[in-house]
């Protein structure tokens, strides 16, 4: 893997590593390819896969288990992670998702109140909660960059996307309100990264995910950005080269945010139109 190394010297969290088509294992090894020295992290259901183990392995990356959704386990992993890495951290990436709506087949008409509180706790608010234990330990250095990963359906409405688009829509706002105070107090940077359907295990749970993965890569005049590509974003975020980039929702997604209709889509809708 290439490397300029641009994280040398760097301490960075990982969260969300579940396989390697996951976003988060992209992001780990390109981490630790550009210099870093990271800790990986899931929660205990995800790790008992054991995958996550491979890629402990490649990068000589300790795994720390974490429910992102509990204050207890937070606060061990990053007093953990800085003991392991022999210092404060300097990048943190959040990238969870879950919906028990959108996994039960809920409609967003029809959501079950117990899994919405669920889908906002483990997809937002677990947001909040590991910047605040951080924030409380001082466990990130001045300059730190955190990163979350969201989706455009926080901005606009994706049919099937279900109340996943209410937990992005929050998570960006997390972004904002920790990243004005985290910014003044410490010199954090906080930032979301709105990236394209990419085929994950998370990614293809949402309905109708093949047709959204087609549609917006012919809506995107550079095409979907791949897992790869978002890896090579999210480092150039850790790294000092955006030092003062904060509290923006940032969109990784081949222009398909400010596309309107693209040629090849109306291609392909006429297409359709012309069958019937
Ligand atoms: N795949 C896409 O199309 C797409 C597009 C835009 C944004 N995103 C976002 O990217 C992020 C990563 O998803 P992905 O596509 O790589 O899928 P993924 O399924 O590989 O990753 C989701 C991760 O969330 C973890 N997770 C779930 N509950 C957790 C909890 N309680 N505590 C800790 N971790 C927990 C899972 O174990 C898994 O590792 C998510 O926020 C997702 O919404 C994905």
């Amino acid at each position: 893997m290439q490397s300029h190394s641009l994280l040398k010297g760097k301490r960075g969290i990982v969260f969300g590593a579940l396989n390697d088509r996951s976003i988060a294992w992209k992001v780990a090894e390109k981490a630790v390819a550009e210099g870093a020295q990271i800790v990986l992290t899931n929660a205990p259901v995800a790790i008992r896969s054991g995958e996550i183990y491979q890629l402990s392995e490649a990068l000589n990356a300790p795994v720390i288990p974490a429910d992102a959704t509990s204050i207890k386990d937070l606060e061990q992993l990053f007093t953990e992670a800085q003991e392991k890495l022999g210092g404060k951290i300097d990048f943190v990436l959040h990238s969870i998702g879950m919906s028990p709506n959108v996994r039960k087949g809920r409609t967003y008409d029809d959501l079950d109140y117990k899994f919405l509180d669920k889908t906002l706790d483990v997809s937002a608010i677990s947001f909040h909660k590991m910047l605040q234990v951080a924030m409380k330990q001082d466990a990130i250095a001045e300059g730190g960059s955190v990163l979350a990963l969201s989706y455009i359906a926080a901005q606009r409405t994706f049919a099937g996307y279900n109340d996943m688009a209410d937990a992005k829509s929050l998570l960006e706002s997390i972004a904002r309100s920790f990243g004005c105070l985290y910014g003044s107090k410490k010199g954090v940077r906080i930032n979301t990264i709105s990236q394209s359907p990419t085929m994950t295990t998370a990614g293809s749970g949402v309905g109708g995910f093949n047709l959204f993965y087609e549609v917006a890569e012919k809506m995107s005049p550079l095409g979907n950005a791949s897992a790869d590509e978002c890896a090579d974003y999210c480092v150039m975020m850790f790294s000092d080269y955006t030092k003062k980039v904060t509290m923006q929702n940032l969109f990784h997604d081949g222009g398909f945010s400010t596309t309107g209709m693209s040629a090849e889509a109306i291609e392909m809708f006429s297409q359709n139109c012309n069958k019937e």
